[in-house]
Parts: C-alpha cells; sequence; structure tokens
C-alpha cells in the first residue's frame, strides 16, 4: 500500500513548466488562494502566455504578482476575481478582470453543480505523510474542494507548506502532476494598529463575554481587538481565517475552544493569512480544526456556535444600515467573503453579536464614512435588514429592531464629529428625522 502511492508520486512527479504543458485555450483554472498562491505554477502559465487564447484564471484573494491580470497578457488570460486583492484591483478597475460578487460559502457549490466547471486546480501542499496524505496547510478554504471537482489538478509540493489538520489532506492518487518546490510561502504581515483602530478595537471587546467564540475578519481591527481580550475566559474560534494575533491569546490560554458545542477544544478555519510564525504554530497542531469553506461559513453551521461574535469591516454606511464593502462607489474593491456569512450566523447563534466595526471616516478624516447615502453604484454586502452592532472610535449603534429615525439617530452619534451637523440636515432631508425630534450629541 506504502509502496503504490510512492511509485505514483514518482511517476506524477515533473517540472512546472511540464506540469501547465496540458492547460488549452479557452480552459478555466482555479488558483489556490492567500498564501499558498502557487507562484511557480504561475510564473510557468506566464511562460505560455504567447501560445494560449482566452485562459479563464479565478480565484479568490492571492499573494504575489497575478501579472497574468496586467495589460499585456489581455487576450490570453482573463482574471475572475472571486474576491479582489490589492494585485488585481486595477485590473478589475479598468475593466480587463472581471468581479464576482458571491456569499463565500456558495462558491464551492459553483463548482460541484458545473455552474462552474473547472479544467484545471494549481496548488500547493505540504509533503505527503506515511500514507500518501497531502495537508492543503494554510489554506483549505474551497481549494479542496475545487480540486476534488477539476478535471486535472498540479501541486506543488513545498516542505514549507505546515501540516494542517481537519479536512484538510488530499491523497497522492488525487493529484495529476507535482512539481516539488521549495521557496518560502507568500506572508502577509500586519500593520501595527492606529490610535484610531484601538479605540474601535477597545469598543468591539466590550461586546465580546467570556465564552465567546469568534470570527474576525482580516485588518489591523480584528488584531487590535484581540489585544484587547487578554483578560477574557475561554474564547473560541470558529472563522474563515485568521491571522497570527490568535496566538498570544492561545499561549495564555484565553482562547480555548473549550466552551464551543460543536467542536469542544478545537479551532475552527478555513485558512490563515499571516506571518512564518503562524506558518509553524499551526504545523501539526491538533487544536486546529481546518474545514472547507462550504462547513466553516455555512450561516446553520455558524449559529450552532454559542456566544458566536463576528467582526468584520466596511467602506461606508448610510443612515439607514446599509453597509457597503466590497466597492467605493462603481469601483469595485474587495469583496463579499465572509461577510454575510457569519452576520447571520452570528444573528441567530444563542447570545451571538454580528458586529460591523470601521473607522468613522477615510482619507485622512475628509470622507464620512457614515455617509446619508452609499455614493451612487456602492455595493451592499450587508443589507440593512441583517446588520446589528456598527462600531467606530466614537462609539457602538445598535441598529436591530430599530426604525430609520432611531438608526438614523445611533449613527450620527458614532459618525466623526465634523460630519454630524451635515448628517443631521441630510436626516431631516430625507424624513427619517423630523423637528420634534431633534437627536441629542
Ligand atoms: N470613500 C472613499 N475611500 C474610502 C472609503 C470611502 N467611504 N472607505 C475607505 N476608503 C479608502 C481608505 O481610505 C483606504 O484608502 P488608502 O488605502 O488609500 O488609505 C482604502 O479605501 C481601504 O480602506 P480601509 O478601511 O483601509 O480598508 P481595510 O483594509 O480595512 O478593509 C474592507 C476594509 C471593508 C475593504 C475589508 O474588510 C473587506 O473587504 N470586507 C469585505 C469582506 C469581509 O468582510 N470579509 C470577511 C472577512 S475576510
Amino acid at each position: 500500500m506504502m509502496m503504490d502511492w510512492m511509485n505514483d508520486y514518482t511517476a506524477k512527479r515533473t517540472t512546472a513548466a511540464d506540469a501547465v504543458r496540458a492547460v488549452r485555450s479557452g480552459d478555466r483554472i482555479y488558483i489556490q488562494p492567500s498564501c499558498a498562491t502557487p507562484e511557480d505554477l504561475v510564473r510557468a502559465l506566464l511562460g505560455r502566455a504567447r501560445e494560449l487564447r482566452d485562459v479563464e484564471i479565478i480565484h479568490m484573494k492571492t499573494l504575489g504578482g497575478a501579472d497574468y491580470s496586467h495589460p499585456e497578457y489581455e487576450g490570453a488570460f482573463r482574471v475572475v476575481a472571486l474576491f479582489i486583492g490589492d494585485n488585481v484591483r486595477d485590473a478589475v478597475i479598468d475593466g480587463r478582470a472581471e468581479y464576482m460578487p458571491i456569499f463565500l460559502h456558495e462558491i464551492e457549490g459553483l463548482f460541484e453543480s458545473g455552474e462552474c466547471l473547472l479544467d484545471f486546480v494549481f496548488l500547493q501542499v505540504s509533503p505527503p505523510d506515511k500514507f500518501g496524505y497531502m495537508s492543503l496547510g494554510v489554506g483549505v478554504d474551497c481549494t479542496l474542494t475545487a480540486a476534488r471537482q477539476a478535471r486535472y489538478v498540479i501541486a506543488e509540493v513545498n516542505p514549507n507548506m505546515p501540516r494542517t489538520l481537519g479536512q484538510s489532506f488530499l491523497h497522492v492518487s488525487e493529484i495529476d502532476k507535482i512539481v516539488e518546490v521549495n521557496h518560502p510561502l507568500p506572508e502577509l504581515h500586519g500593520e501595527p494598529a492606529s490610535p484610531v483602530q484601538v479605540r474601535i478595537a477597545k469598543h468591539v471587546a466590550s461586546l465580546i463575554p467570556d465564552e465567546a467564540t469568534l470570527q474576525l475578519g482580516i485588518g489591523a481591527v480584528p488584531d487590535a481587538v484581540l489585544q484587547c481580550l487578554t483578560n477574557h475566559c475561554n474564547l473560541g474560534l470558529h472563522t474563515e481565517m485568521f491571522s497570527d494575533g490568535v496566538i498570544p491569546l492561545i499561549e495564555k490560554g484565553v482562547m480555548t475552544g473549550a466552551a464551543n458545542p460543536l467542536h469542544p477544544g478545537k479551532l475552527v478555519a478555513g485558512f490563515v493569512l499571516g506571518t512564518r510564525h503562524l506558518f509553524d504554530f499551526i504545523d501539526d497542531n491538533p487544536l486546529f480544526e481546518f474545514r472547507p469553506i462550504k462547513y466553516v461559513n455555512d450561516p446553520f453551521v455558524i449559529s450552532q456556535n454559542r456566544r458566536m461574535v463576528a467582526i468584520n469591516s466596511a467602506l461606508q454606511v448610510d443612515l439607514t444600515g446599509q453597509v457597503c464593502s466590497d466597492s467605493i462607489g462603481t469601483k469595485p474593491y474587495s469583496g463579499f467573503g465572509g461577510q454575510v456569512d457569519f452576520i447571520r450566523g452570528a444573528a441567530h447563534s444563542e447570545g451571538g453579536k454580528p458586529i460591523i466595526a470601521l473607522p468613522s471616516t477615510a482619507r485622512r478624516g475628509t470622507i464620512s464614512r457614515i455617509a446619508p447615502m452609499l455614493d451612487p453604484g456602492a455595493g451592499v454586502v450587508t443589507s440593512r435588514a441583517d446588520v446589528h452592532y456598527v462600531v467606530t472610535e466614537h462609539g457602538i449603534a445598535y441598529l436591530h429592531g430599530k426604525t430609520l429615525r432611531q438608526r438614523a439617530e445611533a449613527l450620527i452619534r458614532i459618525a466623526d464629529p465634523a460630519f454630524r451637523e451635515e448628517l443631521t440636515r441630510s436626516a431631516y432631508e430625507f424624513h427619517y428625522l423630523r423637528p420634534s425630534l431633534v437627536p441629542v450629541h
């Protein structure tokens, strides 16, 4: 049995250039995202640009260059972004690449239903264990499911990929071509939190009870929130992604997953975005249970956690509570990710709290993110019926079960003071407020 997979492994081993030779014009390629982005395979594919036409490359937020989205590759490659990272944003804004708004937990369904047939999956895995299983490591996300649906799977096998546990393995027999590599994984280094982010984090932390299960979006605010939780007890984690910020809480015994009724003693996630320190921390660590996103982000699954607190960010919130998180006006910026999956899951969890946390202003204080109306073309990610808590550095607005008047009042109170008068004027103009109901600041 053991020899079988070893022979299979040896037979499938080849170079990146040879592995991507099977790609044909018109094919669709899914690329593993985040810190697992298989850069050697991407480079090899670029080397074939002159022979290929209209190859669709579909992925969530990848790290690295994404050179296939550059103007010189137009015609050869066409990007479909399921979440827009920095590396493809200009291409999407220019119209050379496309953006698909979709709930993160529904992406794998596109592959499974055949609505989005995958010809190739490019991914990166750990070396096989003694039974021939290779871990998807830093990113199970939608990739495990994609690999099981694709016609052809090409894997970079990298000793630097941590062996994460859970539903995180592919067997050598499930891979078509193997390319051995030994490069460092791409890393994402967080920025230290700004004073505004620390103030937001303190308000958010005040909403988090002991034994809460946390979902943390990407960015400085979630990491700053974690730093405010060192005196909490028995926190859990059920999140599409996490970064280095959880490590100190785990080491201090604050984050244990012990109170989690769904996976007692486990921290559940779909992928990580972080540094080598984090990759080493999750390597072979039985505390972590990595699962495909279609499970992790299923709102029904999320809702089975007790005291589920979901913390996500936004670009703009209008006075009625509509939350724009994926575009700045008509310009696509990021994606739905798991925001709505977790907002809804947390809303239905016993003692759960869905939170949108954002700075009250943008562009060095010149623009209020609490706006009378969303900018023309802005995309609503979290609807005003889904929204519960909105938090800025100026406080907490609770909007669920509140009228438009109550929402406008609460949101104006947490707007930057320099914009409150203008927002109040708009609220009167739109009849959210009436002269007899002047809000008290
Ligand atoms: N008008 C104009 N510009 C705005 C703006 C507004 N209303 N709001 C933000 N911006 C600008 C900022 O100034 C910043 O520009 P800069 O980079 O030149 O400084 C840029 O847009 C990004 O804003 P910022 O608040 O720094 O973004 P972020 O990195 O904190 O990410 C989201 C915030 C909303 C984009 C991000 O959380 C996201 O994509 N969320 C949706 C998906 C999600 O929540 N998934 C769940 C977990 S991953």
